[in-house]
């Protein structure tokens, strides 16, 4: 693996190895010295156009962990906002002899193109509405957990497909482990040519929660992402709460052990009740903690050398 860009890069096989170094990385956070050498000697750039809490803190704390240098360039505060193009900045960063690029960038398919043009590893942190594979996997290897093997297990997808990259990687990810996706989400949040691609890629979709929720072995819901919305997509925060929210009257059709899933940052009162968000099946936490063994584990696999 030189770079993960997509899920679609990864194997199944890949998927459960990185699966496997993840769960021996979560041991790491109940030391008291949280600190493994591998990956001493290497310099990792998280470069974020984007702002981000999880993503951003979770891969610098992943590096420091590892014991690489590790150092944060944001667009405000760089010379990206004296209008520096993405390649001269990334060419600069990377001049500098660095192992690891993270990059996150409103466009899609911007962690792609800088991989085409340096020599550093590197890690698509989350590119415009396209994809967000760390989310991805940090999402399976939580329900994987909690459920055990996710072939045959039914995960329920809801909320804002459209602009969505969590939901563009988590099709391909769990689908690649064998579970069964439903998608739900209003008829004007579900992504143009959903019909065609549900058939290949073999996934279902619906726009009724109620009759989905009960069916469901996890229910993973999608943020409203009203900054990426240039017009009126449903009629109020009201109404697409009363037709697609996880509210506190629905929690009642979920198994009682079904876990509850958000990538987070939530929007507590639209997509998702409190009630929900800090229920006993939620994993909203445990997917944060997740996601810095995940991370550590992608790092150590691109960077830690050939014996990785
Ligand atoms: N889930 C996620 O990508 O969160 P951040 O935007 O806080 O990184």
């Amino acid at each position: 693996m030189k770079h993960l860009l997509s899920i679609n890069d990864l194997s199944v096989e890949e998927i459960a190895h990185i699966f496997e170094t993840a769960s021996e990385m979560h041991d790491v956070q109940k030391r008291e010295v949280k600190k493994l050498p591998v990956l001493r000697g290497r310099t990792v750039v998280n470069m974020f156009f984007e702002d981000s809490t999880r993503t951003r803190s979770s891969f610098e704390i992943a590096g420091k962990w590892l014991s690489a240098d590790v150092i944060n360039i944001s667009a405000k505060g760089s010379s990206a906002s004296k209008g520096e193009s993405l390649r001269d900045t990334v060419l600069t960063v990377c001049a500098m002899g660095i192992d690891g690029l993270v990059i996150r960038h409103p466009a899609s398919g911007a962690a792609h193109q800088v991989s085409q043009w340096v020599d550093a590893a590197v890690v698509n942190a989350g590119d415009g509405m396209h994809e967000h594979p760390t989310q991805a996997l940090l999402d399976a290897y939580t329900l994987q957990r909690r459920l055990g093997s996710l072939a045959g297990r039914h995960v329920a997808i809801i909320g804002d497909l459209t602009h969505s990259r969590v939901f563009r990687s988590n099709i391909q990810c769990l689908t690649k482990l064998g579970a069964e996706v439903t998608v739900v989400a209003p008829p004007t949040l579900m992504p143009s040519g959903i019909d065609s691609w549900s058939r290949t890629a073999g996934f279902a979709t619906s726009y009724d929660v109620d009759a989905v929720l009960p069916q469901a072995d996890a229910v993973m819901m999608l943020r409203v992402q009203r900054e990426r919305m240039a017009g009126g997509f449903f009629p109020s925060a009201r109404e697409y709460t009363v037709g697609y929210g996880l509210t506190r009257d629905r929690l009642r059709l979920l198994k009682p052990d079904a876990p509850i899933c958000h990538p987070g940052p939530m929007n507590r009162g639209l997509e998702i009740a409190a009630d929900a968000a800090d229920a006993a099946q939620s994993v909203v936490l445990e997917q944060v903690s997740s996601g810095l063994a995940v991370r550590m584990s992608v790092l150590y696999h691109l960077l830690a050398g050939e014996e990785s």
